[in-house]
């Protein structure tokens, strides 16, 4: 029997694994979401995020190994499953020319949500997603976050259990970012369980849980604050004008693990910061490179993941970082 304080998993998946052609998409993820749980997956390009969804969400069949959801089997019971989870694509289509409200009343109709059930559902979804006084408007005239909350919404209208969100919030500005996940958070309260991919690290500190894939595997989970330790040794932040030949004038010295550039920055990571602080300044000096100001800083989720997958290139031996994160 399961302990009291066990939450109860309402996805498993074991030694999941998607391939296309000669393309291993997903490869033997297992992982484990609680019910109720803020799941984040983040990871580069192309490294099986929406496949990872599209298999939970039993919109497609593994090659290999098997899902369950709320206990269903997404090959054998898919039907159960799509009952009761929510699927928001990365590429939600939303109907251009209908108006809010016909976009609402057209998932109900798909979702067999009726008469009273359905009014009450679309005014409550509406007032939800702050978007009862544009309810009358063309979907091709929100802005683009209005445009995801709707998308949202739509997402809502049969209640679901999980919900599995797909890069929900790309492209969108700021400030709708920050309203779309209050909207999550309400979500959270009530109960759903959320599975949520995203390029965006402030989104990946809300989960409670973040997952990093990296070519079809997921390289960690772990709660974001357990995530951050594992980043080695302690960082040195070095503003500098000359980025590059400071970065090439401090990766040699001892005690120096690892050097990043960060924006404007240079993240430099090293096994003591306290002792290994001056020789980096003289290291400079020496090279007639100015220093504006080096700091202790905290690793952040990014500098956290970046370093994951850099040791893990490192031990493939033949390829670099270039590209391998997206800007955020
Ligand atoms: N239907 C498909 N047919 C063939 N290959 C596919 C298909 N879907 C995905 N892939 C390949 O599987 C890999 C993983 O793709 P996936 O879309 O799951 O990644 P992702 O992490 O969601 O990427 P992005 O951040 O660009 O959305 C990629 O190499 C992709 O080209
Ligand atoms: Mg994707």
């Amino acid at each position: 029997m399961l302990a009291m304080h066990e939450p109860e998993a309402i996805i498993r998946t074991d030694n999941l694994t998607k391939r296309f052609g000669s393309v291993t998409a997903v490869e033997g993820l297992n992982l484990s979401i609680a019910r109720g749980e803020i799941f984040g997956l983040i990871g580069p390009d192309g490294s099986g995020k929406t496949t990872t969804i599209r298999l939970l969400a039993a919109i497609m069949p593994p090659s290999a190994g098997r899902a369950t959801v709320a206990g269903f089997d997404t090959v054998t019971q898919a039907e159960q499953i799509r009952r009761l989870v929510g699927y928001m694509p990365q590429r939600f289509s939303l109907y251009g020319d209908l108006s809010v409200l016909e976009n609402l009343s057209f998932f109900a109709d798909v979702f067999g949500v009726r008469g009273r059930e359905r009014r009450e559902r679309i005014n409550r979804l509406l007032h939800f997603a702050r978007l009862t006084e544009f309810r009358q408007r063309r979907a091709a005239h929100l802005s683009g976050g209005m445009q995801k909350k709707l998308a949202l919404a739509c997402t809502l209208i049969h209640r679901p259990q999980v919900l599995f969100l797909d890069e929900p919030t790309t492209g969108v500005d700021p400030i709708s970012r920050r309203e779309f996940w209050d909207i999550l958070s309400g979500l959270h309260l009530e109960g759903v369980t959320l599975f949520v991919s995203t390029p965006y690290m402030d989104e990946a500190e809300r989960c409670a849980r973040v997952g990093l894939m990296y070519e079809g595997r997921l390289m960690v989970c772990e709660r974001p604050e357990q995530i951050k330790a594992l980043v080695p040794g302690q960082l040195l932040a070095l503003r500098t004008p000359q980025l590059a030949q400071a970065r090439a004038a401090v990766t040699p010295l001892p005690g120096v693990l690892e050097v990043q550039t960060y924006g404007d920055l240079l993240h430099i990571f090293v096994d003591d910061a306290a002792t290994r602080r001056s020789a980096i300044e003289a290291r400079l000096a020496e090279a007639g490179l100015p220093v504006i100001s080096l700091q202790r800083a905290r690793p952040r989720l990014e500098e956290a993941f970046i370093s994951l997958i850099r040791r893990r290139l490192e031990e493939d031996g033949t390829r670099t970082m270039q590209g391998v994160m997206r800007d955020t």
